[in-house]
């Protein structure tokens, strides 16, 4: 018992090291801070990964934190320069050093203005974003049809519960530097060290409110009679459920939606080939139950804004 302990301790401690030596090995945010600093000289931060620790409770599990590590290259002096003139920055910065940002901004419908808080009814000076229409009591009401008969979901918005501002003391707000990005941004957290740049943007919903509005849209129109108005599930597996959220990749999702029964996932099953047909599929009357449709329905960035729609219910407060 007490040999097998100390094997795990010393494993435990070769795992931590080896974290630690990536973590300075793989530093690909170095020279986007130093480029900030030269692009903000005066910017009060030393030249070291930078960490965001989220103030709501929920960013504590036990006794760790979710920490966030986007600020390391993004607006690493947000603390002292405060949610205002970080999200000022976030826009100046994305549109000067982002190679395709006019084609991003026009993509995802971007304004070019950060929100800096999360408020009641939004604002746009200093820029906030309306918990009453994004929070997570009602978004918008959609309809769908099962069976015939109509059903109306009262869709939870993308802000999580633990934003809503009437649940702080009031005069207290809350700025993009207590909340952290990944709950806007849904990101991979912790993937500095291991791919840089590529690593930390993956699952990134750059607008929430685009992505949400389209998303949802799509989705009562095209998956909600078979995957339940709140993604729980109905002929078709749930998709909120968190732990195939956590397990399935982007990739994965793609090609669920893409090819449906036509891929070797999902033959047999009644799931729509929503983006075409997977090659070398061909049909098989004993095996499937329909023929497949002949032509794609929903584009690629249609079924990159239904990804990222259903990544939605993996949200802050649920998953670990
Ligand atoms: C290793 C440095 C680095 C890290 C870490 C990082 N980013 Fe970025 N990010 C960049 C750079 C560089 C750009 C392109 C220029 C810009 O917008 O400043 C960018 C662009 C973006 C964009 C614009 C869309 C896009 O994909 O180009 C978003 C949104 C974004 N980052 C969010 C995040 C979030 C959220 C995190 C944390 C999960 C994060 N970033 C972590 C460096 C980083
Ligand atoms: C309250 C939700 C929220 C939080 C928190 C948040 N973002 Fe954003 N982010 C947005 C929205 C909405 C947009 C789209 C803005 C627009 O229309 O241009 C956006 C856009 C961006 C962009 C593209 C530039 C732009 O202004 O469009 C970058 C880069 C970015 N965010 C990075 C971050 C980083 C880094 C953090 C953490 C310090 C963060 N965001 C925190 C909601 C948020
Ligand atoms: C006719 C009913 C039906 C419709 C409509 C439908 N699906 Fe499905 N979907 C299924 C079934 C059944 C499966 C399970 C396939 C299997 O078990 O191989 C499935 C599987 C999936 C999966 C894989 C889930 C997992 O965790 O394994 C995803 C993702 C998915 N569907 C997304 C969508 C999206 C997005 C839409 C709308 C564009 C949609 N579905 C429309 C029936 C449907």
């Amino acid at each position: 018992m007490t040999r097998l302990f100390l094997a795990l301790s010393a494993l435990t401690l070769i795992l931590v090291g080896i974290a630690a030596a990536k973590d300075t090995t793989d530093r690909q945010y170095l020279a986007a801070q130093e480029q900030y600093q030269k692009d903000y000289p005066g910017s009060n931060f030393n030249v070291q990964v930078q960490q965001l620790f989220p103030a709501f409770s929920a960013a504590t599990v036990g006794t760790s934190f979710r920490v966030e590590r986007c600020i390391s290259c993004h607006v690493p002096d947000i603390q002292t320069i405060g949610p205002v003139i970080a999200a000022q920055r976030l826009s100046t910065d994305f549109f000067r050093y982002e190679p395709n940002a006019t084609q991003i901004a026009h993509d995802y419908h971007l304004t070019g203005v950060h929100p800096a808080y999360v408020t009641l009814n939004g604002s746009t000076s200093p820029p906030a974003m309306s918990y009453a229409q994004y929070g997570a009591d009602n978004f918008h009401s959609y309809s769908y049809v099962v069976n015939g008969k109509k059903q109306t979901a009262a869709l939870g918005g993308p802000l999580p519960l633990f934003l809503n501002p009437t649940s702080l003391p009031p005069g207290t707000q809350q700025g993009i530097d207590s909340i952290g990005c990944v709950v806007c941004h849904n990101g991979n957290r912790l993937g500095l060290a291991l791919a840089g740049i590529d690593n930390a943007h993956e699952n990134l919903i750059i607008n929430p409110t685009y992505a949400f509005t389209a998303g949802a849209e799509l989705y009562y129109k095209n998956c909600a009679q078979c995957h339940g108005g709140q993604g729980e599930g109905g002929v078709g597996p749930p998709l909120n459920n968190q732990d195939r959220l956590g397990f399935y990749n982007e990739d994965f999702y793609n090609r669920c939606i893409t090819y449906g029964f036509t891929d070797f996932e999902h033959y047999g099953s009644v799931m729509p080939n929503w983006g075409g047909i997977a090659p070398g599929y061909t049909y098989d009357s004993a095996r499937d139950k329909q023929m497949p449709l002949p032509s794609s329905v929903l584009s690629p960035t249609q079924i990159q804004i239904l990804i990222q729609f259903i990544r939605h219910w993996e949200n802050y407060a649920t998953v670990p």
